[in-house]
């Protein structure tokens, strides 16, 4: 009886139709079925009183494991015939695990970033792409004839609107919508007409800081970058700064980092230099100052404007830009989750 119960068992888990489990059932259960028929065909005169106790009981026993077994086949049958009938699929199929996914680089410095000068007190300020040429260009001291422009041509709207060359375009709208004093910082999608090669993209990221009040200096300047750049590679860092021109700014630098792969020694990230140039940066325009309401007088500030792009490349070991906005997920997927 052991064997017909696995004989059972092993028919009924190749019938996948209502049909075929009835055939088993008829197999087994019907009038003239094997189990109907096993007390019929033995001879109970050889048998003791106890074997044919023991006889009946393991044919009960036998019997409710078939009827069992097959209600529950002929079940499966139908709740699977239902699913492919309604759906096309088979919904008792195990279904396949999901994939976690990652965040992208820039994301990941992004956040970074928005943590360390929140952390300093700043606020973190959402900006428009698309932006009026006013903001963009004028009201940070580049007016229509400067030649400054020539190196930042963009995208033009044929309302006569542009996709930001940098986030500095929201210097003076967080001025007019903060007032002073203000510490703030804008990151964001910027886009320039460029063709694109390992360093250069049309469409990149940037934050820009920005730092209004009484008395502010190149001292508040220089420690807000050392703080930034000491939390974003997790070491003491040694940072310059030499003259550079941006009409926004006034003086205007470019904030070297000392190289943190060679500690100034020399190699192939600083070009045997020793310095990586890395934040242009300044004391902001008087000009600037007044557009967005603020007397010069009264108030100074700095600006600096973080390549968010460049800092990921730097950070993560990315030696081709192009690859951040290639949506190859063999790319994507090496970076963590979160941080
Ligand atoms: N907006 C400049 C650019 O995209 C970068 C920049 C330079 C921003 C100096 C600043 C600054 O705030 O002070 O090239």
């Amino acid at each position: 009886m052991l064997e017909m119960k696995e004989q059972l068992k092993s028919e009924l888990s190749e019938a996948k139709t209502a049909e075929a489990v009835e055939q088993i059932r008829i197999k087994y259960l019907g009038r003239k079925g094997i189990i109907t028929t096993l007390a019929k065909n033995t001879d109970f005169s050889k048998l003791s009183v106890e074997e044919k106790k023991a006889f009946g009981g393991k044919l009960n026993e036998l019997k409710s494991f078939a009827e069992e077994a097959l209600t529950a086949a002929k079940e499966m049958a139908a709740a699977s015939h239902v699913a492919k009938k309604s759906t096309g699929l088979d919904l008792t199929l195990p279904g396949s695990s999901g994939k976690l996914g990652s965040l992208h680089p820039i994301s990941l410095i992004q956040m970074e970033l928005e943590t360390i000068f929140q952390g300093m007190g700043f606020t973190v300020v959402s900006s428009p792409e698309c932006e009026l040429e006013y903001y963009n260009f004028d009201a940070v001291n580049l007016p229509a004839d400067h030649p400054a422009r020539e190196m930042q041509d963009t995208y033009w709207m044929t309302n006569g609107m542009l996709m930001r060359t940098h986030t500095s375009a929201n210097q003076v709208r967080t001025m007019e919508k903060m007032g002073v004093p203000l510490k703030a910082i804008f990151p964001g999608r910027c886009f320039r007409n460029e063709s694109a090669d390992m360093s250069h993209e049309n469409t990149f990221y940037q934050c820009e800081g920005l730092m209004v009040d009484e008395n502010i200096s190149v001292a508040n300047l220089i420690a807000v970058m050392k703080t930034l750049l000491s939390e974003i590679f997790h070491r003491d860092v040694t940072v310059r700064l030499r003259p550079g021109f941006f009409p926004f700014v006034e003086p205007g630098f470019e904030l070297d980092l000392q190289c943190i792969f060679c500690s100034g020694a020399g190699c192939s990230t600083c070009h045997g230099t020793g310095w990586i140039e890395l934040i242009p940066c300044g004391l902001v325009h008087p000009n600037v100052l007044k557009f967005g309401g603020v007397d010069p007088e009264k108030y100074s500030g700095f600006a600096f404007g973080v390549g968010l792009t460049r800092l990921a490349m730097m950070k993560y070991g990315i030696p081709d830009i192009r690859l951040f906005n290639a949506g190859d997920l063999r790319f994507n997927e090496q970076f963590p989750v979160y941080i």
